[in-house]
């Protein structure tokens, strides 16, 4: 072994011992997100160690090596994440400690005259959004939260049978033929209800609540909201997708953060992509879905595919207000404790 593979080694191990001691002093969340972001980043040790890989020529040491390097950001990773969680959790039980209410009757009493009312997380989360689409342009349209299976699949470039249906867990409402009324899974079906009331140009948001067959737990609840966005002129192309949802993300996020689009699947979309968001410390929040208007789609919206072209997307917005908030599980945001909402101003 070359002298200078032994002196990589040697400053790998220094840079994962000194990660895992930054990461077990971080004191608070935000620490430690600079702290990986140092680590992890294009100027920190391990990338350091990176860069000296092709000088190496022994080809075995380059890849010994080049293993040694991704065990050292595993570890640095998964240190990472259970500081992040023990964090989390102090940083919790101190807010509640700070905001408890004295439950005597007496304090009860006196504060109940006093105090005020909060809105809702999502209540709050939908009308920033809101006043963000405005500011862009758009109109805000609601459609029933009680769907025919047309609006909620079949329109949606899903008919009957469609393998894509398995990806919402459907809930249904009794009626005469046994299936063709829902709950709907998501906004989109919202979006058909527009093109066929509204005519073109359409820019609208449609913020509202949805339904899925799902047990809740920390990151899922059966009952959540989602916000769909439309747009439909004549000559829409992806860029104008990209521009519209990087453009959103500096108005409602701040400057600092940036939007990336993936390749992905949605029947009434095509191409069609996810979005994620990336934070100024450059980790990534996956926010949701997007694509361009399936010529389908179209048609069932009464709009000929030939002259009109479009977008849409559409994200949940209560995944949002956690991240938002740091808070640890959805149930909290829905536990009707005005603890839980005072926090929150
Ligand atoms: N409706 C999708 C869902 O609930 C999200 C979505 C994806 C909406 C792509 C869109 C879109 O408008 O273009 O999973």
């Amino acid at each position: 072994m070359s002298s200078s593979s032994h002196s990589e080694r040697a400053s790998l191990a220094d840079a994962l011992s000194s990660g895992i001691s930054a990461i077990s002093q971080a004191a608070s969340t935000s620490e430690l997100r600079s702290v990986m972001a140092t680590l992890t980043g294009k100027k920190g040790a391990v990338a350091a160690v990176k860069s000296q890989l092709g000088r190496l020529d022994n080809i075995e040491e380059r890849k010994a090596l080049g293993v040694l390097v991704n065990e050292a950001v595993a570890a640095l990773e998964s240190a990472a994440e259970s500081k992040f969680r023990e964090l989390k959790r102090a940083e919790f039980s101190t807010q509640i400690s700070a905001e408890k209410v004295d439950m005597t009757e007496l304090a009860l009493s006196a504060q109940a005259s006093q105090r005020r009312g909060r809105m809702h997380l999502v209540t709050q989360a939908t009308e920033r959004l809101e006043d963000v689409f405005v500011g862009l342009g758009f109109q805000i349209a609601e459609g029933p939260e009680v769907e025919t299976d047309f609006y909620n699949f079949e329109a949606l470039n899903m008919p009957p049978s469609h393998p894509a249906r398995s990806m919402w867990d459907t809930l249904f409402i009794e009626s005469d033929v046994e299936g063709s009324v829902v709950l709907r899974t998501h906004t989109s079906p919202v979006q058909i209800r527009v093109m066929q009331e509204w005519p073109p140009p359409i820019y609208a948001v449609m913020p509202g609540r949805v339904f899925r067959k799902e047990t809740p737990d920390a990151t899922h609840m059966p009952v959540f909201h989602q916000i769909e966005g439309l747009v439909i002129d004549r000559g829409i192309t992806f860029a104008d997708l990209a521009g519209t949802i990087e453009s959103f993300t500096k108005a409602f996020f701040g400057d600092g953060f940036t939007s990336r689009l993936r390749p992905s699947y949605f029947p009434f979309t095509e191409p069609s992509a996810e979005f994620d968001i990336r934070r100024p410390d450059g980790s990534w929040i996956e926010l949701g879905g997007c694509g361009m208007v399936h010529p389908h789609v179209l048609r069932a919206g009464g709009l000929d595919p030939e002259e009109w072209s479009g977008f849409a997307f559409g994200f949940g917005i209560d995944r949002m207000a956690k991240e938002r908030h740091g808070v640890n599980d959805l149930r909290d945001m829905y536990s009707d404790d005005i603890r839980f909402t005072e926090q929150f101003s």
